[in-house]
């Protein structure tokens, strides 16, 4: 079946109202309009903890978007792990405006740092990278937080066989674990 003139003709005029439309509200699109506040929070390093919040623009005639995520109505953005993000806002009038937040690491806590201080005096170099001694890497944050109760057997109980194997290190430094360990060996 083939479309008469008539609906032809139809067909343009629908094409030039549609492309005057689109070329009308773009004109008025200047990222300015839009300017993007938003509210950080740091992440641990290793959990995801961080978030976006936008706190400007807000309401319905706005939609959110995280890196190349569908937009959303919702303007929050959780369990975000620690890297660089791509925030995008668009209105309804189709106009968009992107901003690059950075979530950062949270900081540590004092008796995480006495103990990084030990691990890397006395630990290394047996215990550092990839292949470190019994799989143990001392400057992975990670690996220390999850190996914690290891390092209280090897470094403080001495069980099976104490860590460094030649002995274990001075009351002092083994005190500065057992502080974090009982601080509830967090980050
Ligand atoms: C001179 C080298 C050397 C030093 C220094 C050393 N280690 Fe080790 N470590 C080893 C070797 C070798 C192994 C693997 C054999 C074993 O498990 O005994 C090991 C294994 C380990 C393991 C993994 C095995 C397990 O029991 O889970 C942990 C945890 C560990 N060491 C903790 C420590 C800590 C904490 C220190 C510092 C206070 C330390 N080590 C210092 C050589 C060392």
């Amino acid at each position: 079946m083939s479309i008469s003139n008539n609906q032809q003709w139809l067909l343009y005029l629908c094409c030039l109202i549609a492309l005057y439309a689109c070329t009308k509200d773009n004109a008025t699109c200047t990222n300015a309009n839009i300017n993007i506040q938003v509210q950080v929070n740091q992440s641990h390093p290793c959990n995801r903890t961080g978030s976006i919040k936008i706190i400007s623009p807000l309401g319905p005639s706005y939609q959110y978007k995280l890196n190349e995520l569908p937009y959303q109505e919702r303007s929050n953005f959780d369990s975000l792990s620690v890297g660089d993000y791509h925030i995008t806002v668009k209105d309804n009038h189709g106009c968009t405006n992107s901003k690059k937040i950075s979530i950062d690491t949270v900081k540590p806590n004092a008796t995480f740092i006495a103990t990084q201080q030990v691990l890397n005096s006395y630990c290394t170099p047996c215990h550092i990278g990839s292949n470190g001694s019994g799989g143990f890497d001392v400057t992975h944050v990670c690996t220390v937080l999850n190996l914690w109760h290891r390092i209280e057997a090897r470094a403080i109980l001495g069980i099976p066989t104490p860590m460094p194997r030649t002995g274990l290190i001075p009351v002092s430094e083994r005190n500065k674990i057992i502080h974090w360990i009982n601080n509830g060996h967090q980050y």
